[in-house]
C-alpha cells in the first residue's frame, strides 16, 4: 500500500471513532433527558402540591370572595384582616391596599387573564397570580408608609406600567377605617 492511501484509511478509522464517540455521547444524553421526564412525572404523582385552590375564572366577577364589591381589605368573621386583590391587564384591584401595621395580613389574589405577579417590594411576599388558582399567603408588615406593589411576571405590551401600592397604617387608624367600612381601600 502506498503512503497516501494508508493515511487516507487511518484519518477515515479516526473519523468512524470520532463520531461513535459523539454517537455515545448523544444517545446518553437522550436516556438522561428520558430519565429526568419519567422521575418528574413518577415524583409528581407521588407528591402532589399540599395546597391548591382553584377559582373559576369565567365566573370571578359575577360570584364568589373575588366579586367587585369584596375586593379590598376586610376583617373576616374570624377576626383575621384578609386581603382580596384581583389581578387584570393591567391593573390591581383594588390599586392601592391598605393595611395595618405589625399584625399578620392574609393576602388571597388571583388573575382574571394572564399570569401576573404579586411582590411586595422590601418584603419577602412574591408571588405568581395564575388565572384559576387563588395565591394566599400571610404577611406582616411593618413600618408605617406605602411600599409599591410591581407586576413582576411579563404579561402583555402594558406590563411596565402595571403596578399598586400597599399603605401601611397604624392598627388604631386600620380600626377605625375598619368600623366605617365593611371593605377598605386607600380611598
Ligand atoms: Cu401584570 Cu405584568
Amino acid at each position: 500500500m502506498s503512503e497516501p492511501a494508508q493515511s487516507a484509511s487511518s484519518s477515515l478509522e479516526l473519523s468512524q471513532r470520532i463520531e461513535a464517540r459523539w454517537a455515545t455521547i448523544m444517545f446518553a444524553l437522550i436516556v438522561m433527558l428520558l430519565a429526568i421526564v419519567v422521575f418528574t412525572g413518577v415524583h409528581w404523582a407521588a407528591m402532589p402540591p399540599s395546597r391548591v385552590e382553584v377559582v373559576d375564572v369565567k365566573t370571578l366577577h359575577l360570584a364568589g370572595e373575588f366579586i367587585e364589591s369584596n375586593l379590598g381589605t376586610g376583617i373576616d368573621p374570624q377576626g383575621n384582616v384578609t386581603v382580596h386583590m384581583l389581578a387584570e391587564q393591567y391593573a390591581f384591584h383594588p390599586h392601592c391596599i391598605v393595611v395595618p401595621e405589625g399584625v399578620p395580613v392574609t393576602f388571597r389574589a388571583t388573575s382574571g387573564d394572564v399570569v401576573h405577579g404579586f411582590q411586595i417590594i422590601g418584603t419577602n411576599v412574591n408571588s405568581m397570580l395564575v388565572p384559576g388558582y387563588v395565591s394566599t399567603f400571610i404577611m406582616t408588615l411593618n413600618g408605617v408608609g406605602e411600599r409599591t406593589m410591581p407586576c413582576h411576571e411579563f404579561c402583555g405590551v402594558g406590563h411596565a406600567a402595571m403596578w399598586a401600592t400597599v399603605k401601611v397604617v397604624p392598627l388604631a387608624t386600620f380600626e377605625e377605617m375598619a368600623r366605617k367600612s365593611r371593605r377598605l381601600s386607600c380611598v
